[in-house]
């Protein structure tokens, strides 16, 4: 298995709960490596251009409102099945759906405000990681 990234987003309702610090040991206990991190508050086209996939649900509004409200922390992670790995760590998007000891399962508050992201797919990894990092603000 090749090594692969994945873009991670510990989303406002862990920053206002300063659970950045709990996240990353889960993460890297997973044996997943944050090879690029920073702190940034998402302005509402960045958010909007984010999720532009979910643009005709409902939640839309919601969400975009939600990703805006507070700091997020954006993320880089590298590791065997990065991808993959980090979705299954995630849990599912609902919380009380979420196996035990995922994240979600443990810190997640409703379907909404459920903590992290990560990306679906390596080729949306890709995408989401040039939204926000420039090569030289990865270092593997
Ligand atoms: P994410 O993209 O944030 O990693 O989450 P996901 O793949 O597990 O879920 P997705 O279907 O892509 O939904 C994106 C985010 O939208 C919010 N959401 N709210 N109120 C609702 O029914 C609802 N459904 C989704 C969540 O914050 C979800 O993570
Ligand atoms: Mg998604």
């Amino acid at each position: 298995m090749a090594l692969e990234r994945t873009f991670s987003i510990l989303k406002p309702d862990a920053t206002r709960r300063n659970l950045t610090g709990a996240v990353n040991a889960a993460i890297e206990k997973a044996g997943l490596r944050i090879v690029a991190q920073k702190r940034l508050r998402m302005r509402r086209e960045e958010a909007e251009t984010f999720y532009a996939v979910h643009k005709e649900r409902p939640f839309f509004g919601e969400l975009v409102e939600f990703m805006t409200s507070g700091p997020v922390v954006v993320q880089v992670l590298e590791g065997e099945n990065a991808v993959a790995k980090y979705r299954e760590i995630m849990g599912a998007t609902n919380p009380a759906q979420a196996a035990e000891g995922t994240i979600r399962k443990q810190f997640a508050q409703s379907v909404g405000e459920n903590t992290v992201h990560g990306s679906d797919s390596a080729e949306n990894a890709e995408i989401e990681i040039r939204q926000f990092f420039s090569g030289n603000e990865i270092v593997g």
